[in-house]
């Protein structure tokens, strides 16, 4: 069966491609490079020993979709791409919107006119705002998100839900992401921003690494039993092994479907500090700085939605995480 991957060279894409080519289904990427690495279609070959075909371009080009419906019977689509930052959205809400929004509703008119209707939507936990109870479960509140990033997740879930009205068979996966971190253990895929890192696993490898001097911990007072934030760290090879599941609800029943794919844990950012410290025997230094702004103490999932629903649950821990996200900067940095 052939399935379309957007955004299959990056971060979590790369990842969800290997368990793709791996359970025998026939993979299609299209994605632009725009913060990706070409290299990662061979070591995407290398881990699987299986072959895929792909496209640079860019999802929002109609005529690219077209060309690939075409050419391919694709029965499925996995859409990873997307810009992603969320500072840099505040300051370029325009290109966010047109760039998330764009995509998907190209994507979708595609899909509808070549009659594929199971699509599996990259969503975040951003979408909850600042959580009223923990752990979140999927009926709570959705929307106070605070950047464009954010709201263009909650946007696109809403779309996807009104293109279900429209058409019973489109059948839309939200997956609501907690925090992926964590690398392929091969050590071949991870997570490389370009710049300096704004999320805390990137950040804490590279202070391991020497090539930044000091994490700075944003805030030492919130609500939490250090009053460092807490968050719900989920290791990349679980969640792509999540859209697997998802994939094949998806094929399996029609309607619209929305998860978590989070551990249920919650780990503070110091929990993280000394844990990576622990597992990689690596000193990180940190200090402590004001709060971000728009940063919510707390934030982790009632996953248990998916282990009823997908029979899928994070089975990877701190330390697998830890590890690997350093294998794989240690790697990047021997070339
Ligand atoms: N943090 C630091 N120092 C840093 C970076 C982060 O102390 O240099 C702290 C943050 O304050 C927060 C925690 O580490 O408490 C995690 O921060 P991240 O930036 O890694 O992740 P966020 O939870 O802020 O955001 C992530 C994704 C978003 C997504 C959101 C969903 O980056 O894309 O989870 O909840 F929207």
């Amino acid at each position: 069966m052939e399935v379309l991957v957007t955004g299959g060279l990056g971060f979590i894409g790369s990842h969800t491609v290997v368990e793709l080519l791996e359970d025998g289904y026939q993979v299609v990427v299209i994605d632009d490079l725009s913060n990706s690495s070409i290299d990662v279609v061979d070591k995407i070959k290398e881990i699987t020993g299986k072959d895929f075909v792909f496209y640079q371009k860019n999802v929002c080009d109609l005529d690219a979709l077209d060309m690939i419906f075409q050419k391919h019977s694709i029965q499925a689509v996995l859409h990873f791409a997307g810009y992603k930052a969320v500072g840099e959205s505040v300051q370029k809400p325009i290109l966010y919107y047109e760039n998330n929004l764009l995509s998907t509703l190209h994507l979708c008119q595609k899909m509808l006119e070549y009659g594929c209707y199971k699509f599996i939507f990259s969503s975040s936990a951003t979408v909850y705002g600042d959580p009223e109870v923990l752990p979140l479960t999927e009926k709570c509140k959705v929307g106070g998100t605070t950047n464009p990033y954010g709201t263009s997740k909650f946007m696109i879930e809403q779309i996807l839900k009104d293109i279900h009205v429209s058409n019973p068979k489109f059948t839309p996966v939200i997956l609501r992401y907690f925090n992926p971190i964590g690398a392929h253990p091969s050590g071949y895929l991870g997570e490389k921003p370009n710049g300096i890192p704004n999320n805390l696993m990137p950040y804490i490898v590279r202070v391991a690494s020497g090539e930044l001097e000091i994490l700075s911990v944003f805030g030492d007072d919130y609500d939490t039993p250090d009053g460092t934030g807490v968050r719900d760290y989920i290791h990349v090879v679980d969640l792509a092994k999540g859209h697997l599941c998802a994939l094949k609800k998806a094929l399996g029943e029609d309607g619209v479907f929305v998860y978590n794919l989070g551990t249920g844990c919650g780990y503070s950012v110091l929990d993280l500090v000394h844990n990576f410290e622990k597992v990689n025997g690596v000193k990180v230094p940190y200090k402590i700085v004001d709060r971000r702004p728009g940063d919510i103490a707390s934030c982790y999932a009632d996953p248990s939605l998916a282990l009823q629903e997908l029979g899928w649950k994070a089975e990877l821990g701190l330390e697998d995480m830890m590890r690997d996200s350093y294998r794989f900067i240690l790697k990047q940095n021997e070339k």
